[in-house]
């Protein structure tokens, strides 16, 4: 069973999965009008990872015995100022979603719920790899500037992501 304060604190982690979808989806739009459509399914591709890493939570506390309670989520902005700035902010997006994972961790280890730890375990990997690739995106986005071939190319590039195989599984 989970405690009170874990049931709550995942309860919130849960609005956050789904803002950090609905950010995504909002950028995949912005992407969209820009005409780089390869950015444009990326960011819908890590919206709908977002949406998973939610239920991933939804679905724990119910097993657990906790008790769902679903919280109204933010409108997220709708435009950038380049491509460069989306993925700026998608990098302190997730170095905020990984301190709250850590949060977590913390919380279950001062609990002693050794299950809420474990299940924790794949989101501490799933943040490393998520900093990782966007962090790898600001680096590309960096060297090419803000337009001309090499933005092309990268578009191109992004959009050959599929899901990752920890998602689809
Ligand atoms: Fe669900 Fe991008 O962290």
């Amino acid at each position: 069973m989970l405690s009170e304060t874990m049931t709550n604190a995942i309860n919130d982690q849960i609005k956050w999965e789904l803002y950090s979808g609905y950010m995504y989806l909002s950028m995949s739009a912005y992407f969209s009008d820009l005409g780089l459509n390869g950015f444009a399914h990326w960011m819908r591709l890590q919206g709908q990872e977002e949406l998973e890493h939610a239920m991933k939570f939804y679905d724990f506390v119910l097993e657990r015995g906790g008790k769902i309670t679903l919280q109204a989520v933010d409108a997220p902005p709708n435009a950038w100022q380049s491509p460069l700035d989306a993925f700026e902010e998608t990098l302190k997006h997730e170095q905020l979603v990984t301190s709250r994972i850590n949060d977590l961790v913390n919380m279950a280890i001062d609990e002693r719920d050794h299950a809420t730890n474990i299940f924790l375990q794949w989101f501490v990997t799933e943040q490393v790899e998520e900093e990782a690739s966007v962090g790898e995106a600001v680096d590309k986005l960096k060297l090419v500037g803000e337009g001309g071939e090499g933005l092309f190319m990268i578009d191109k590039e992004m959009g050959m992501r599929t899901m990752s195989a920890a998602e689809a599984a």
